[in-house]
């Protein structure tokens, strides 16, 4: 199966024979190949897109926002079929791959909703006989680059606002996981968007992506992936002057503390460290723990770790899939040799080489102790299933250590002490705080990002995606 660009409102010949193969990660099989498209790709399809934002914004709101009941309506129908390819493609575990779709489905419904809801302001004016009010006007047509780890949600967190505000969109997806994005764009096909509204070009960042932030014609940039790629992605946008969004990474903690349910605790570690395989990046990649409990705590999550089933994510009774690909297993090993250096290895750190998990891509959960705040392992974002454990002696000490980070995603506080509650959602440096939940889970409904190194403050989700998407423009009428 080969995978062409979809743009102007139909599929695309190729323009050149260059192709990547995308991978199972759970047993190396071939899906598809992926076109690996070219900078003219890219001219050709924001032409289209161009020529289409200035009919697409003068649809009012409201209709436009039809056009997204009826992909949140194509997606429920689809729903199984759509979470099969993800996990085949990606490697998350069906249960995970569903509740990724079903996230897709909600921000169309909620996006759509937001079509009748494109609310400016009316202010009195300073002067008699003058009428002052502001609009939300679209953009233009924006450029969307969308990581692996969740191939389908982050798109629609996307494309949905960008579309329902009156731009037009060319979406990139990665590489390693264009298969959702075909079926997205069969989706756009099939819902009979006007031509040119909704494109996708595939292709490397370097070629696809620097393409995009560099065309004149593209006045958004809205991208999420690792924060190396990112901050190449503001500079660059910066020469050319783009309004830049950017969603990055995390290192993102579970503060437990002792007065805290620690099997409530065990529960939203596990899920939220593991799921994924710890590819998200919401990932618990720490727990700092109060001393008093740090014992037990270690004692239940060893014994919990122990049950969790890993292999092929399309498996119901797997909890852990595998990682993306071969180079994401070196990277996680590597990490974990640094962290043997630093701190204690209590299970885990392998490759898993034994048959069947040979022919995928497979890393034990693994748990450090006694890890230093300042260790690598602790600091830097791993993006795999490694947690480190870190011991403090006060909920003052967990949050110092929840913020001596670079990143400020998202992070989490197990108590029952309600005074130590608000002191923590008031204190953590994160975009996200979780009370007695782990650290992922985000919806779609409340803005999606986070502070520091994780982002540039801009948001997605929630009513405040669509301050990446349109311009405030003010309207003096004198009569
Ligand atoms: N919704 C996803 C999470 O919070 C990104 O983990």
């Amino acid at each position: 199966m080969k995978l062409h660009n979809y743009y102007g409102g139909s599929w695309q010949e190729p323009s050149n024979a260059n192709y990547a193969a995308v991978l199972n990660p759970a047993n190396g099989e071939e899906l598809a190949q992926v076109q690996l498209s070219t900078k003219e790709d890219v001219e050709a399809a924001v032409k289209a897109a161009k020529e289409a934002q200035k009919k697409w914004a003068l649809v009012p709101a409201p209709k436009r926002a039809d056009y997204l009941y009826e992909i949140g309506r194509v997606m429920k129908e689809r729903k199984e079929h759509l979470a099969q390819v993800l996990t085949k493609e990606m490697g998350k575990v069906i249960e995970e791959a569903r509740g990724e779709v079903q996230e897709g489905i909600d921000m169309a419904y909620y996006m759509a909703g937001e079509g009748r809801r494109l609310f400016g302001e009316t202010t009195p004016s300073e002067l008699a006989d003058k009428f002052a009010m502001s609009v939300r006007a679209p953009i233009g047509v924006v450029g969307l680059i969308t990581p692996w780890n969740f191939p389908v949600a982050i798109a629609t967190w996307k494309s949905f606002p960008a579309i329902v505000a009156g731009n037009t969109f060319i979406w990139k997806p990665a590489t390693e996981t264009p298969m959702l994005a075909y079926e997205m764009a069969k989706i756009f096909d099939e819902v009979g968007f006007p031509a040119g509204v909704a494109n996708i070009v595939f292709g490397s960042g370097s070629e696809v992506g620097t393409a995009m932030i560099e065309h004149p014609d593209v006045k958004v940039i809205s991208f999420t992936g690792s924060t190396d790629t990112g901050s190449k992605v503001a500079e660059l946008g910066g020469r050319h002057l783009k309004k830049v969004s950017l969603e990055m990474g995390g290192k993102n903690a579970v503060i437990v503390m002792d007065d805290a349910d620690l099997n409530l605790a065990v529960e939203g570690i596990l899920w939220s460290a593991f799921g994924t395989a710890g590819q998200r990046c919401t990932a618990c990649s720490r727990v700092i723990v109060h001393k008093d409990v740090k014992a037990e705590l270690e004692t239940r999550l060893l014994e919990a770790m122990k049950q969790l089933t890993i292999g092929d994510g399309l498996d119901e009774s797997v909890k852990v899939g595998p990682v993306i690909n071969k180079a994401a297993l070196e990277k996680i090993h590597s990490y974990v040799e640094i962290g043997q250096g630093e701190a204690k290895l209590l299970t885990g750190g392998q490759i898993m080489t034994d048959s069947p998990y040979d022919k995928g891509c497979y890393y034990e959960p693994t748990l450090f102790t006694d890890v230093p705040a300042n260790a690598r392992i602790a600091q830097e974002e791993i993006f795999g299933p490694v947690v480190s454990l870190i011991e403090v002696g006060s909920l003052e000490e967990a949050i110092e250590v929840n913020n001596s980070v670079k990143y400020g995603l998202s992070s989490s506080i197990f108590t029952r002490d309600v005074n130590r509650v608000f002191k923590a959602q008031r204190d953590l440096d994160t975009g996200i705080v979780y009370v007695n939940a782990g650290t992922t889970g985000a919806e779609i409904h409340l803005p999606f990002g986070g502070t520091k190194g994780t982002g540039n403050g801009h948001r997605d989700s929630g009513v405040a995606a669509l301050d990446v998407y349109t311009e405030w423009k003010s309207v003096y009428v004198d009569f």
